[in-house]
């Protein structure tokens, strides 16, 4: 058992304080607001009888929490703790004035942890005399329930203060993550990619927000998409951290915030709390889409499939069903006789894809490789497709009952594009030494929920095809945004794995 002081009990102290009582040790806090630590303290109990009462916590551990809690009015009822953690207002000179007492009260031993989202350890140390005790701790709320804390050495924190921080996470059992001092530590920085890509798919009017967080979630697998995700946060909020983390990163181009964002928070459309932002809700709950309908094909289809589709035999095999044979289709074996064209690709868009092999772009739709077919289809127009073309082809691929989206013409479809830029951006925390590849594969999945860890999913997909993607959006906007970090790059190159480390220099 080891005496913890936590500063500041509001959201996160609070967490902060039940997860380290539930580890056993005897925990001291305090808040300036007067009345306000001893609230936590009912606060906290309050979710511990709720543990007790689902059975997760024997009545005498209960019992003998209130004798491990102290609720201080003053922060010299810290001034025997082992560790203090700070979580109070993101000011940094609200926290460096806090940390200089701090160190008026504490032994020289202590150790100094700041719950900061967003400003450098570094520069929360450099107020100290020993910036070696001071290190980030940032969980995430709510502190229980999300299992993974990150703890952030600043440029001048001793190697025993983060093996100090790390084993009391553990112990606590939470996984324990390193990150550099860097923007958006590993957590934040590693999950921008699914905010701006899928921003900039809409900004280019290649699918509505509503599409693109179906497409992720039915075909990548995200619990929820990127505009939900925003709606829950507040598009202020959230638009203040997109343009935190582009200035602190000197302006990053993988970064770079959409314009689309700050006309919404001009006008209110913040999302949940204002009842409107990318969706309408009506209380809680969300307006759902509608469903399109499709006009049917007039005579008998003929389809051609392209023979380098991926899935070319899961296609044929639709054709041969019975919900599809009604439809009453037949399968040709030129794109000149066909009525419909039937592509996949990996990162052309569906324009380019005709052009360049000289297929007939007015009857052309692209089905996106990635998702696996039977999941859910992502059904990709030309510049020209016509209409009847698009109709007949949504009608055929959802004639089984799979879901289906209909998108504009983009280089990479939407789940392409998505994944590839978080394939990209873990790459390049993992080029950087933000963290080791271990640590970020376990602080995406435990921090955002993903369901596979970033460099893990580009080995799924195939770092030469990632590679690929990302080679031709560059090519075709010209936005390094799209540049492939050189860690993709070289695994690609060698055909090895994404999550394989780099070789040690020296013995
Ligand atoms: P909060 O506003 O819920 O609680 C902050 C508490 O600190 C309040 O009770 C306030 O009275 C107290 N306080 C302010 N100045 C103080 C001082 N000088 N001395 C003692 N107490 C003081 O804020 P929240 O959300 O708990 O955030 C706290 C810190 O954790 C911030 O640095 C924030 O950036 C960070 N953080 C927040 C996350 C979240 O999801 N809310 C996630 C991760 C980090």
């Amino acid at each position: 058992m080891r005496q913890i002081g936590v500063v500041g009990t509001g959201t996160m102290g609070r967490g902060i304080i039940q997860l380290l009582l539930q580890a056993g040790h005897e925990l001291h806090f305090h808040d300036s607001t007067p009345g306000a630590a001893a609230q936590a303290a009912e606060y906290v109990l309050g979710m511990l009888r709720r543990v007790l009462d689902k059975g997760k916590m024997s009545a005498s551990e209960f019992e003998a929490l209130p004798a491990r809690m102290h609720a201080c009015d003053t922060l010299a009822g810290l001034a025997h703790c082992d560790i203090v953690i700070e979580a109070i207002v993101e000011d940094l000179s609200v926290k460096t004035e806090l940390f200089r007492k701090l160190e008026g009260l504490v032994a020289d031993s202590a150790i100094l942890a700041t719950n900061t989202s967003s400003l450098l350890v570094s520069a929360i140390a450099a107020g100290c005399r020993h910036p070696g005790r001071v290190a980030g701790l940032h969980f995430f709320n709510p502190v229980p329930l999300m299992k993974v804390a990150e703890v952030i050495p600043g440029v001048r924190t001793d190697a025993a203060t983060v093996a100090a921080l790390a084993t009391l996470i553990s112990d606590a059992g939470h996984r324990a993550v390193i990150a550099a001092d860097q923007p958006g530590f590993l957590v934040n920085h590693a999950g921008r990619g699914l905010y701006t890509e899928g921003l900039r798919i809409v900004e280019e009017s290649v699918a509505s927000p509503a599409e693109v967080d179906q497409v992720l979630k039915h075909a990548a697998g995200f619990r929820m998409g990127p505009f939900e995700l925003l709606d829950l946060t507040g598009l202020d909020v959230s638009g203040k951290v997109m343009q935190s983390i582009y200035d602190q990163f000197q302006h990053e181009p993988r970064f770079r915030p959409s314009p689309l964002v700050p006309p919404r928070i001009a006008a209110g459309l913040l999302g949940r709390k204002s009842l409107r932002g990318w969706y309408t809700y009506a209380g809680e709950k969300k307006e759902e889409m509608l469903e399109r309908s499709y006009s049917a094909w007039p005579n008998r289809l003929r389809v051609w499939l392209d023979p380098q589709a991926d899935e070319k035999p899961a296609m044929l095999q639709l054709l041969s069903t019975a919900a599809v044979q009604a439809l009453d289709l037949e399968e040709v074996a030129s794109a000149a006789d066909a009525d419909l064209i039937v592509i996949q690709c990996w990162g052309w868009d569906a324009t380019g894809y005709c052009a360049a092999h000289g297929l007939d772009a007015t009857r052309c739709v692209a089905i996106d490789p990635l998702p696996g077919f039977a999941r859910h289809r992502t059904l990709m127009l030309t510049a020209t497709t016509r209409s009847e073309v698009r109709d007949c082809a949504a009608a055929l691929f959802r004639a089984d009952g799979t879901s289906i989206t209909v998108i504009n013409d983009s280089c990479g479809f939407i789940a392409q594009r998505v994944l590839a830029m978080i394939v990209n951006i873990a790459s390049d925390i993992a080029q950087r030494r933000i963290a080791a590849v271990a640590d970020i594969e376990d602080a995406v999945t435990l921090g955002l929920g993903y369901p596979f860890g970033p460099l893990t999913w580009g080995d799924r997909i195939g770092p030469a095809r990632v590679l690929q993607v990302l080679s031709r959006l560059q090519a075709s906007t010209g936005d390094p945004r799209y540049r492939p970090s050189p860690w993709l790059r070289r695994r690609a190159a060698l055909g090895c794995s994404l999550l394989s480390p780099e070789p040690a220099r020296f013995q």
